[in-house]
């Protein structure tokens, strides 16, 4: 290449890399924006301010609800700048009432958690991040946008970009993964399918970087539990995911429930100043659910004080806490909170309302829903994302199954619409899932049997035999096995265990003895122990939860029309005693090297050294 020619492409390539940042970011420091922003500052009364930093769940609760009933007397009186889980005619309803009543007129702005689809749902997060395929992500966030937006919801608490280093963690399910830079990668495709090329399309909805931050180092992976983080990990595992969300122009945060070596993320200076100061991030910071209410029992102080915390810490809007609304006002009169901070955080709310058009276009067309949601182009790129994240842990030839071969197949997860979703599902409807037997029973109805054999969670043995004689009458045996979706990974569904629940492997080994061979597909939200399986079965496929199109995926991929291709991006451990695992580990003084850790130390060559004595790593 010529010098010229060189400097050219540079040059090219610089511009696009400056203009997509620059469109991204746009609403950022729009001149036009900020001061319709300072016009309304200005005519707002300090009770209007802090109606914008309220925001109540009005629908199904994903928490521990206030009970708070009268939403629609606080709105027309602008005590209220956000609602959610609430979606369809009821949006409209209740912004008819902010935009008509109050005296400011000023949108509410209607958040939902749309994590991985809205009515047509994809695998899950984890599931997604292991295509290792950002492009086909942002398409799917793309569609979820698109018909989120249609029933009135233009803002997800998504994406969720902890990393997560501990499968006992049941939220593990919602990221992409262990490591910071494919975490990155894929932050960044969240955004831009969500957000599309402007905030202000009316088919755009506003991403949400969370949990910020440190979530997913919760100690033994107990949910909520506190976070040790040094600043080296923090900047360079923990952060990355969030400060790439930043730089493609994401348009809110949420604070985390967690402490960060012993201050809570709800109301951490350190780390909400590095988002707002040093990456001068322009839009706002929702708290978790009810996170600032949470920091009285985190024992930093009673109601307003813990108010006055988070809000000078740089949480601007409090989410079902009810706290900023209650405590506020009187702190502000006595000068114990600057009004300068609240003037702060209302200022880069209406700055993001009114990026996003809901001045202009507060209602949802709601007619339109029907045209984009769960058209035969989403549905179909449900089934292409589900197709691309199966990996294959383990073929020892059975794979691909003979298109004349008997099957059965066995199992809790192989007919269970419900929690072939996955957590955290949306508008997603059971009604909208072909099942892994549906899909089967419709391919090759006369040559495949079912049966359930057992619940995903139980010690009762009833179904066995009626699985074993199933077994025994095929060629091949396909078992759908694994965790429930919202019980068992999610939010609240951490495990001590990691194995498959209940006695499903008691019924795995039970099959496996009728002697025909067994490939058994795993059903779950986080890596599962399998050593058992690993040994004996002849493959294995980890299909995660794989949402409304499973079952063709699966069948596809059992059958060769689809390869595997999926990579994981998280380790599968031998025990629960081996987490927090992740391949990224940093080289000790004694690594294990050429020992042999498959049985226990014998010399002191073999004993000293960073290894388990009743465990390989
Ligand atoms: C609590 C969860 O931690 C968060 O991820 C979610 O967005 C909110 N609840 C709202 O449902």
């Amino acid at each position: 290449m010529s010098k010229n020619l060189q400097r050219c492409s540079f040059v090219i390539i610089v511009t696009i890399l400056v203009s997509s940042f620059a469109s991204a970011q746009s609403w950022a420091n729009d001149p036009k924006i900020e001061s319709r922003v300072n016009a309304l500052l200005k005519r707002m009364t300090l009770e209007e301010k802090l109606g914008q930093i309220n925001q109540y769940s009005a629908g199904s609760p994903t928490g521990p609800g206030t009970g708070r009933s009268n939403y629609e007397e606080m709105i027309a009186k602008g005590q209220v700048g956000s609602l959610f889980n609430v979606n369809g005619p009821q949006v409209n309803e209740f912004q008819k009432v902010a935009v008509e009543k109050s005296r400011l007129h000023i949108p509410l702005i209607f958040g939902l958690d749309v994590i991985h689809g809205y009515r047509t749902e994809f695998p899950t997060p984890l599931a997604m991040s292991a295509t290792w395929d950002p492009a086909l992500i942002e398409k799917a966030a793309r569609v979820a946008a698109v018909e989120a937006s249609a029933d009135g919801v233009r803002w997800t608490f998504s994406p969720m970009v902890d990393i997560a280093h501990d499968a006992r963690w049941g939220r593990i399910v919602e990221g992409a993964g262990e490591d910071p830079y494919l975490g990155s990668a894929i932050a960044r495709a969240y955004v831009r399918g969500y957000q599309g090329k402007s905030l202000s399309d009316p088919t755009s909805i506003a991403a949400c970087a969370k949990h910020f931050v440190g979530y997913g180092a919760a100690e033994a992976g107990r949910d909520y539990n506190s976070t040790e983080i040094s600043d080296r990990t923090l900047r360079q595992i923990y952060l990355p995911p969030f400060e790439a969300a930043k730089q493609e122009g994401v348009a809110t945060f949420m604070s985390a429930f967690n402490a960060i070596n012993g201050v809570p993320a709800s109301a951490n200076p350190f780390t909400l100043g590095i988002l707002k100061n040093e990456w001068k991030f322009k839009g706002f910071v929702v708290s978790d659910w009810t996170s600032i209410l949470e920091l009285i029992a985190h024992g930093i102080g009673d109601g307003p004080t813990v108010a006055r915390k988070a809000v000078t810490a740089g949480v601007d809007m409090d989410m079902e806490g009810n706290l900023y609304w209650t405590t506020l006002a009187d702190q502000v009169k006595s000068g114990k909170v600057p009004m300068a901070v609240i003037d702060d955080a209302v200022r880069r709310i209406l700055r993001v309302k009114i990026a996003m058009g809901l001045f202009e276009h507060p209602y949802a067309d709601l007619a339109s829903a029907s045209k984009v949601t769960l058209t035969p182009e989403n549905v179909a790129l449900a089934r292409e994302v589900a197709e691309k994240s199966f990996v294959l842990l383990k073929n020892d030839g059975v794979l691909p199954l003979k298109p004349e071969a008997k099957i059965a197949v066995i199992g809790p997860l192989a007919d269970d619409a419900p929690n072939t979703l996955g957590a955290w599902s949306a508008k997603g409807d059971p009604k909208d899932v072909v099942t892994l037997w549906k899909a089967f029973s419709e391919r090759s109805a006369s040559r495949a049997t079912y049966a359930k054999g057992t619940e995903i969670l139980t010690h009762s043995e009833t179904g066995f035999d009626e699985a074993l004689k199933a077994a025994q009458q095929a060629d091949v045996v396909v078992m759908a096995m694994g965790e429930a979706a919202g019980d068992m990974t999610g939010e609240a569904a951490s495990r001590s265990e990691l194995g498959l629940p209940g006695n499903q492997e008691k019924l795995l080994e039970a099959v496996t003895a009728v002697g025909k061979p067994v490939v058994l597909l795993v059903y779950s939200g986080r890596p599962l122990v399998l050593n058992w399986a690993s040994t004996h079965v002849a493959a294995i496929i980890e299909a995660w939860h794989p949402g409304i199109q499973a079952g063709p995926a699966l069948v596809n991929t059992l059958f060769g029309t689809n390869n595997p291709s999926g990579k994981l991006t998280v380790s599968f451990p031998r025990s629960v005693g081996q987490e927090p695992l992740h391949y990224d580990q940093l080289s000790t003084g004694r690594p294990l090297g050429n020992v042999d850790d498959s049985h226990p130390p014998a010399s002191a060559e073999e004993k000293y050294k960073s290894r388990y004595i009743d465990q390989r790593i």
